[in-house]
C-alpha cells in the first residue's frame, strides 16, 4: 500500500517547518500522570518528527520548546523542563550525529541556567559540520522579544549613522532579527487543538500556511508530520495575488 510519505511531492517539500508542540500537560492529565511525564513523552514525539523531517529532506525544523512566558510557570515545572532539556540533548546527540542533523537555537539564551547553556553550546559545536536537517530549538523565545531586539539594534545603527532612517524597509528590518539566518517557515503546525500563535515567529509567519491538529504533542509522530505536509502541498499559496497570476 502506498504510504502517506510516498504520496508527498518531493519537489514541493517546504524548506522550513515550525512547530508549536502543545498539549503535554493535558496528555499527562488524561493519563493520570504528573505534567512532567507529558513533557518526557513529548521527547518521543520530537524524535519521531526529527526522523520524519530527515526522511523527506526538510532543510529547517524549528521547535518551540520553551517560551519567554513559560518562565512564569511554577518553579518545579520550569526546573524539571530545564533538566529534561539537558538530558534530551545529552541522550540524543549521538543519534542526531547519525542522522547528520545540525543543531541551532533561537531565543534569549542568556536567561537559561548555565548547565543548559553549556550543554546546548557543546551539542551545537559537536554537530556543527553536519549538512542535513537544521534543527532549531526556540528556547526562552518569544517573537515580541525578538522584534524588540531587532528594533534596539537598528536604533543603534541609525544613531551611529550607519543606516539612514529612509533606508529602513521590511527587508532591512528582517536582517536585524536574531533569527535572520533562517528562511521564513512555509508551514507552521500547532498541536492540541488550540488556534493561537502564542508569540511564536510573528514576523516570519506573515505568509505561512497554518496547520492545526487536535493531536496532543506526546501523540504526534512522523506520519502526522507527513499528513501536515500533504495538506500543505494541496493548498494554493497566493501571497496576496489572485489565482490566475500564479501560473
Ligand atoms: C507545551 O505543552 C509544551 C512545552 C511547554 C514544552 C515542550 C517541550 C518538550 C516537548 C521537550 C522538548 C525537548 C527538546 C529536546 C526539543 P503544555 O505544557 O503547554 O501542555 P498543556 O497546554 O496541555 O498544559
Amino acid at each position: 500500500m502506498e504510504s502517506l510519505k510516498d504520496k508527498l511531492k518531493r519537489d514541493k517539500i517546504p524548506q522550513h517547518i515550525a512547530i508549536i508542540m502543545d498539549g503535554n500537560g493535558r496528555w499527562a492529565a488524561q493519563h493520570g500522570n504528573a505534567r512532567i511525564i507529558g513533557h518526557q513523552q513529548g521527547i518521543m514525539a520530537v524524535k519521531s518528527t526529527v526522523e520524519g523531517a530527515g526522511e523527506i529532506g526538510l532543510k529547517y525544523l524549528t521547535l518551540f520548546a520553551f517560551s519567554t512566558e513559560n518562565w512564569k510557570r511554577p518553579k518545579y515545572e520550569v526546573d524539571a523542563l530545564m533538566k529534561l532539556l539537558v538530558q534530551a540533548i545529552d541522550n540524543e546527540t549521538a543519534d542526531l550525529m547519525k542522522y547528520n542533523v545540525k543543531l541551532g537555537a533561537i531565543g534569549d539564551l542568556e536567561k537559561l541556567p548555565l548547565s543548559v547553556r553549556t550543554k546546548l553550546k557543546e551539542c551545537i559545536g559537536t554537530l556543527s559540520s553536519n549538512t542535513g536537517l537544521n534543527l532549531i530549538l526556540a528556547i526562552s523565545y518569544s517573537s515580541k522579544w525578538e522584534i524588540t531586539e531587532a528594533a534596539k539594534n537598528l536604533a543603534t545603527d541609525v544613531k551611529e549613522g550607519k543606516i539612514d532612517r529612509e533606508e529602513i524597509t521590511d527587508r532591512l528590518f528582517a536582517k536585524y532579527l536574531p533569527s535572520s539566518h533562517l528562511p521564513d517557515p512555509e508551514l507552521m503546525i500547532r498541536t492540541s487543538g488550540e488556534f493561537r500563535l502564542s508569540n511564536f515567529l510573528l514576523w516570519q509567519l506573515a505568509y505561512s500556511e497554518l496547520y492545526f491538529t487536535d493531536k496532543l504533542w506526546p501523540d504526534f509522530r512522523k506520519d502526522d508530520l507527513f499528513e501536515a505536509v500533504y495538506d500543505f502541498q494541496n493548498r494554493e499559496r497566493r501571497f496576496g495575488k489572485i489565482s490566475e497570476q500564479l501560473f
